[in-house]
């Protein structure tokens, strides 16, 4: 965790409480001292958040993804993460959602990976299974669930077989072989990650997709270990991250999204998740929770505002003292240096204000007056900023 002092690196390496080192004095503000988990050290604290473009072709990226995420690390993002990108053809959100169960997605990958980090910031890549949320079409086409004629697919699989909403696909129970084998997709799809140069890795466990599915009660209604009580809910994404750990190196950080509440009741709650948090962080395979909410009940309560998950990364980090990424309508420079300075996370993630402007963080840098970022030396003869 950072530890917000003026003049301080974060090293989560040697973690928590008695592992911050003082590398150097830094006069600059707290969103842009340089932050360090494991050997990564990024330039700031802001992380394009993982974004759904769906714009590929059989799970292969492609100019657009390229030019996406290159305008936001050529504009001053610390973190550029892919969007979720798929381990295997039946756990994409829509048709045109990325993969990476073979190796020429992986290529197209690397050359993303390789632009990135060339802009100084670090390749980081999103994970992840929608389980019975997949098979849906593009938002602009409607997000409604898509059958076989329709280019869908309907054999989805997920904790239970609980279709996510009324009209929507009902998905199989897996079985423990088929949990085996997803461990073994998942493992595959890590390692292609780890060989397409990407330095940080997320695992998707928010959002209601597949890990969301097993944790919550709402969508685990199972009987045998992987279900029922917290300890059995928890154990698919603890295997996950096992397996993820198993390909991907000591040295590079694994940040975890998850859904810190369903905001329903007798769902997972924040409890649950500081419970979990507290577990992990004991484990020390993850480096960072990033503390997103919602997406697995259409009966969600979200009470949406500027910041509005801010409190549920503050807690996180306060009771479980594992570094936090924030999210979710951060727009201005002055709450996410705030949420920084005020030890209220590690990293802020930004999604919409970065899509709206991929050189939020050079804007940022003039208007917090920070002194080590700079434009690309393409751009710097303009006067216009
Ligand atoms: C177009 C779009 C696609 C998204 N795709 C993903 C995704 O692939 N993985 C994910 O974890 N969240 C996804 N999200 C959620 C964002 O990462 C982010 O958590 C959310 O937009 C809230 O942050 P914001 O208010 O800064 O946009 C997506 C959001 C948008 C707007």
């Amino acid at each position: 965790m950072s530890d917000n002092k003026p003049d301080s690196v974060t090293d989560s390496r040697s973690g928590g409480e008695n592992a911050r080192r003082i590398l150097r004095r830094d006069p600059n503000p707290h969103l842009f001292r340089p932050i360090r988990f494991r050997s990564v050290e990024a330039r700031n604290k802001i992380m394009l958040s993982p974004m759904c473009q769906y714009s590929g072709q059989d799970g292969l990226s492609n100019d657009w993804h390229f030019v996406h995420l290159g305008a936001r690390a050529a504009g001053g993002a610390g973190w550029v993460f892919t969007e979720a990108v798929h381990i295997e053809p039946r756990g994409r959100i829509t048709p045109h959602c990325l993969g990476l169960w073979n190796n020429e997605q992986r290529d197209r990958l690397a050359r993303i990976a390789e632009f990135v980090a060339a802009q100084g910031a670090v390749p980081g890549i999103q994970l992840g299974h929608a389980g019975r949320k997949a098979s849906v079409g593009r938002p602009w086409e409607g997000s409604r669930p898509l059958q076989v004629n329709e280019g869908g697919w309907n054999n989805l699989i997920s904790a239970s077989a609980l279709p996510y909403a009324s009209q929507w696909h009902v998905p199989e129970a897996m079985s423990t072989g088929q949990i085996a084998e997803s461990q073994a997709a998942l493992k595959a799809s890590t390692r292609r990650a780890r060989e397409a140069g990407f330095k940080a890795l997320e695992l998707h466990g928010a959002h209601g997709y597949l890990i969301h599915q097993f944790l919550s009660p709402l969508s685990n209604l199972r009987e045998d270990a992987y279900g029922g009580i917290f300890e059995n809910r928890i154990r698919f994404l603890l295997e996950s991250i096992a397996v993820v750990r198993e390909e991907w190196p000591d040295d590079l950080p694994l940040f975890l999204r998850l859904s810190c509440t369903d905001w329903v009741d007798g769902g997972w709650s924040l409890e649950d998740t500081v419970q979990l948090a507290i577990l992990l962080k004991s484990q020390g395979d993850v480096d960072l929770i990033d503390c997103s909410s919602g997406g697995n009940d259409p009966r969600q309560q979200i009470p949406i505002h500027p910041g509005y998950q801010i409190p549920l990364a503050q807690e996180v980090r306060a009771k479980a003292e594992i570094a936090t990424g924030a999210v979710g309508l951060i727009h201005s420079p002055d709450l996410a240096e705030a949420v920084i300075a005020n030890g209220q996370a590690d990293l802020v993630i930004l999604g919409r204000a970065l899509l709206s402007d991929p050189a939020w963080p050079l804007r940022a840098a003039a208007s917090l007056k920070a002194e080590n970022a700079e434009w690309p030396k393409q751009y710097e003869r303009s006067n216009i900023f």
